[in-house]
């Protein structure tokens, strides 16, 4: 297992590689849990080396204080990587952006306007910015992305597409804990009580689900913000069930679209997303 923390000693390794084997990229931020191990399996799996990165990218935080609370926990993560990663990258915010920390602004056809887009502004174009910057460096073939973030997921396609980037971009599915909540960095700041009634999280998700085939949309809606509306620990954000195509959220299912259901939730200042699909 290698790590580099800057640009021009990770180019110059992989240079040596490029021409003859096929390189698997995974993003992350860190603070490494099962949910991101399972990503840098498959990319091993599916290519000649993997390589991963582990950058708080700022320009996707549009809360300083998010910003500054996010886990950061290398020694911990560099450990989970030992025999799962051939290549880590772990670079500074300068080598990431050498000029200006901001982001380029991007036109998703509106997939970063609503859910995530709509709560958290200009997260989309930093993630793009970063997504996009990061692909330059490593000219990964392959990419690997999870469900647990699927608008993310969408967008990032859509990034490619604008940007004819020569990488494909891989679906992996949701990890979760044995009770359901969806593994996540923002769980470790979950008090005992917020964790324990966390599993509600999915647990309503898959009554929406079981509902769906039978049942309205404004009918599924608001037996959601019923069950929350009656909880003292978990507030209820937004949810919303959308065409995964356009992820334009709906109130009328058509025939032949495939719908999935999305939801955040706090539990106090920790913000909690999932989603799960419904056809
Ligand atoms: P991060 O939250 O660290 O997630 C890195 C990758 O792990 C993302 O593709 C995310 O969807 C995936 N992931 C997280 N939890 C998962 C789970 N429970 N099951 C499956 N996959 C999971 O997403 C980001 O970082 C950043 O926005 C990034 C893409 C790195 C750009 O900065």
């Amino acid at each position: 297992m290698k790590v580099f923390y800057t640009v021009s000693e990770l180019q110059s390794y992989l240079a040596q590689y490029k021409q003859n084997n096929s390189i698997g990229f995974v993003p992350t931020m860190g603070a490494l849990h099962a949910g991101h191990i399972s990503l840098i399996k498959r990319a091993k799996l599916e290519n000649d080396l993997n390589v991963a990165s582990i950058f708080v990218n700022p320009t996707q935080f549009d809360k300083e204080d998010d910003l500054a609370k996010y886990p950061k926990t290398l020694d911990s993560d560099l450990n989970k990587l030992q025999g799962n990663c051939d290549i880590i990258f772990v670079p500074e915010v300068t080598e990431v952006y050498p000029k200006l920390v901001t982001s380029q602004i991007f036109n998703f056809d509106g997939l970063d306007k609503t859910m995530e887009g709509a709560f958290r502004k200009g997260h989309f174009d930093g993630v793009g910015t970063v997504v996009k910057r990061l692909f330059e460096i490593v000219e990964p073939n392959r990419a690997y992305f999870g469900e647990k973030d699927f608008q993310q997921l969408t967008i990032i396609k859509k990034m490619v597409e604008l940007e004819n980037l020569p990488v494909e971009i891989v679906n992996c599915p949701i990890e979760r804990e044995k009770d359901g909540l969806a593994m996540s960095s923002r769980n470790q700041r979950l008090t005992d009580d917020q964790r324990n009634e966390s599993p509600l999280i999915y647990k309503t998700l898959q009554k929406a689900q079981s509902m769906f085939a039978e049942n309205d949309i404004p009918t599924i809606k608001k037996m959601v913000e019923d069950t929350f509306k009656n909880n003292q620990i978990l507030d209820l954000e937004y949810f919303e069930i959308a065409d995964i195509e356009t992820l334009q959220p709906t109130l009328q299912k058509i025939e032949n679209k495939t719908y999935r259901a999305f939801i955040a939730v706090f539990a106090d200042a920790v913000r909690l997303i999932d989603n799960i699909a419904l056809n």
